[in-house]
């Protein structure tokens, strides 16, 4: 990600939830405030995907498909996420990298949870002015962390995180951007603050040929046609194998309890999906600190 740039996958990732409320695993997931945080130009291509209107010319057609294929992974990695959050039940919740995440808007379930929005300033100050007036569910503390850069654990203490209750920590959509000492450092950070009882979920991905091609293509494609790819500034700087993050959070006293690609989290969640929409979308992990 640039710099002082606010994240443009936060916004693709957000409009892929708007395609998906209400027509993708319906009853399982549903996010109504996605679509409110967009601006008209991102709402256009929302609406156009959600009638199934497959533009023919060639740039809009890319943008049209990569939105629907991004909204069916969408749609699967939130049920799993919003299940893990649930069963957990931890007091406090710290989502890193929350982007446009409206989890404290939308989850009746986090009422009693303190929830922390961790994210890059620059990301933070977009989802400010995108939220306006709009009241969470729960009390939200946001905290501006660049985690190439800053302390996690002290950004979260000053914000008033307690590390002897138990937390749930999502981190989701955010270890590709990073590299691998980053996210090695972040996991660190995380363990020190996780009481007994935490949980942490993880969605990243694993090391793919073909997707890392596949997206460079992509990103040549559309500027070709004049448009830029929502993931041309934020490029991917690590991929990870499950016995490589299993390794790592092990280390840091985290079990992992779960891995599952998010094809199979798609199956289960019922999200009838074209299967080449998740080549390159990676897994989730939940691992738990007893
Ligand atoms: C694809 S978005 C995912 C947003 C959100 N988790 C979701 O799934 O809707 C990536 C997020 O990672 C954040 N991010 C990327 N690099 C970062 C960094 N170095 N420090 C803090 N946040 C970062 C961006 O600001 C953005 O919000």
């Amino acid at each position: 990600m640039a710099e002082r740039e606010a994240s443009r996958t936060a916004v693709l990732v957000c409009q892929a939830r708007a395609v998906a409320d209400g027509r993708m695993a319906v009853g399982r997931f549903s996010d109504p405030i996605a679509l409110q945080l967009l601006e008209p130009d991102e709402q256009r291509l929302v609406d156009e995907v959600r009638a199934g209107a497959r533009p023919k010319s060639f740039g809009p057609r890319m943008e049209y498909e990569m939105l629907s294929t991004t909204a069916e992974v969408l749609a699967a990695r939130t049920v799993a996420i919003d299940d893990a959050v649930r069963e957990r039940g931890a007091p406090q919740l710290v989502i890193l990298g929350a982007g446009l995440d409206a989890r404290a808007w939308r989850m009746p379930e986090l009422a009693e949870v303190t929830v922390f929005e961790v994210d890059h300033p620059a990301s933070q100050a977009v989802k400010h002015v995108r939220m306006g007036e709009r009241t969470a569910l729960t009390a939200v503390r946001f905290v501006p962390v660049d985690f190439g850069k800053d302390v996690l654990g002290a950004a979260l203490a000053a914000a008033g995180h307690d590390e002897t209750r138990p937390t749930t920590w999502i981190w989701e959509g955010v270890v590709p951007y990073l590299t691998s000492g980053e996210v090695a450092a972040t996991i660190a950070e995380i363990a020190r603050r996780s009481a007994p009882g935490s949980r942490l979920i993880i969605t990243y991905p694993t090391p793919n040929l073909v997707y890392h091609y596949g997206r460079k293509a992509m990103d040549v494609l559309l500027s070709v046609s004049g448009r830029t790819s929502p993931m041309a500034r934020e490029p991917q700087r690590s991929s990870w194998t499950p016995e490589r993050l299993a390794a790592v959070l092990r280390e840091r006293g985290f079990t992992a309890t779960s891995d599952r690609n998010l094809l199979t989290v798609a199956t289960e969640a019922g999200v009838d999906g074209n299967r080449a929409a998740f080549l390159g979308s990676g897994r989730i992990v939940v691992a738990d600190r007893s």
